[in-house]
């Protein structure tokens, strides 16, 4: 089958296959042609170029996108769209005056949605997180990173991975999945972290492992959550198991959370609200993507993650929506690029650098997504007929997609 698409009026993010990552001042540049055709075979980009050039083919479908900008489908790198039910009382109490971690501390956050995924069937949870996995596609993100840690006990946590897997088989979107058991002490293990850590260790991993549940393991490394010694053991066993780390971190505390990840060569370190510059210091030459989370820091309230200050020590910097019931009730994309332009001051170029390509490297698929490449995935945005792509992020409240296109098949 091969798909046509002509007089395309800007194709973003042309990147040779070999480019994993953009870093530092390389972020600020982001590769284009102008008047451009893109051509898919097989679900894959096969070949793309100046319309002067076009070649002589005969596709079997042909889309003209005048006036209309095509890129890389988004890749959120950090999702929990796997839960039950919401927790929009605690939205309120939060108007009213409480803070996030005072809810935690009365049993609310992580714990009110453990409760709840505890008490729902599969198929519930099921049906629930294919309706927000249908929202995110037709918001334009073709690649997903989808975590666990709403369980908290061996059948909860098996119980949200198998979730996670059916996704993965039934929708064309590519899903990774990441096993995060450390998210919060249960409250039976309140008092016995060693305890609920040896359940961790000793019963969930090996069961995930033999059934090839999860990519990934990750961590809530944070005061009043994992200390960094616990998240050092635990990311451990799950490298024994096969599983790379990729860590919550610096979310309301700078606590060296980042300099154990980087020991353990975690993929990826993620919110990074709070930065100390030795916490920048050791990410530079490092294997590990930083990534923000801009939406969390909205909703909550909290600081944004110095993107500035980070760009420009070199590092590389993704944005991913950590779409979740507490801090993020929202897998808009488009949202989160506007808000790292708007509040982080990022430019366009960069902040579409860390959504698509560099948000593809911090799941592990930049060989396959992330860039107009030949040979990797045709998935695809096809905007509405806009004047630039600067429009993406200023007009940070209109819907300006048009289609999508996941391996190549037109989705929405
Ligand atoms: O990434 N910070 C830890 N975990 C999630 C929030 C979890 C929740 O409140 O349900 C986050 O923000
Ligand atoms: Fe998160």
């Amino acid at each position: 089958m091969i798909t046509l698409i002509i007089n395309i009026k800007e194709l973003l993010q042309i990147r040779d296959s070999s480019i994993l990552k953009v870093s530092g001042a390389e972020m600020a540049i982001l590769p284009t042609i102008k008047n451009a055709y893109l051509v898919i075979q097989n679900g894959l980009i096969s070949d793309f170029g100046s319309m002067d050039d076009l070649p002589n083919i005969n596709p079997e479908k042909c889309i003209d996108a005048d006036g209309k900008i095509v890129l890389p489908s988004w890749c959120d790198s950090h999702t929990h769209i796997v839960y039950a039910g919401n927790r929009e009382q605690e939205f309120v109490d939060r108007i009213n005056g409480l803070t996030y971690e005072e809810i935690a501390n009365r049993g609310g956050g992580i714990l009110n949605s453990a409760t709840k995924l505890n008490e729902a069937t599969e198929d519930e949870i099921y049906d629930q997180s294919k309706n927000r996995l249908e929202e995110v596609i037709s918001l334009g993100t073709g690649a997903v990173e989808i975590k666990s840690g709403y369980g908290l006990t061996v059948d909860g946590e098996l119980k949200m991975l198998r979730v996670i897997q059916r996704l993965a088989q039934n929708y064309p979107i590519t899903i990774k999945a990441t096993f995060l058991g450390a998210h919060a002490f249960p409250l039976v293990y309140k008092e016995d972290h060693k305890g609920y850590i040896d359940l961790i260790i000793n019963k969930m991993l090996p069961e995930i492992a033999k059934n090839k549940l999860a990519d990934y393991i990750d961590v809530f490394c944070e005061t009043g959550y994992f200390t960094v010694e616990e998240t050092e053991q635990i990311m451990e066993a799950g490298i024994r198991f096969g599983l790379k780390p990729k860590i919550h971190v610096n979310q309301f505390n700078s606590i060296r959370g980042i300099q154990a990840g980087v020991k353990h060569n975690a993929l990826s370190v993620d919110h990074l609200e709070i930065m100390k510059p030795e916490d920048i210091e050791a990410l530079k030459n490092t294997d590990t993507m930083p990534v923000a989370l801009p939406s969390c820091s909205y909703f909550l309230s909290i600081a944004y993650t110095p993107a500035r200050e980070m760009i420009a020590a070199g590092l590389p910097l993704a944005l991913a929506t950590d779409y979740n019931p507490g801090s993020t009730p929202s897998g808009n994309m488009n949202f989160v690029v506007a808000t790292a332009c708007i509040k982080m001051k990022m430019t366009p170029e960069e902040a579409i650098n860390a959504a698509t390509l560099n948000g593809a490297y911090a799941m592990g698929i930049s060989e396959t997504h992330g860039s107009i490449s030949i040979g990797k995935k045709a998935n695809l945005i096809i905007t509405k007929p806009i004047s630039s792509y600067y429009q993406l992020p200023y007009a940070f409240g209109s819907n300006l997609i048009d289609i999508v296109i996941l391996e190549g098949e037109i989705i929405a």
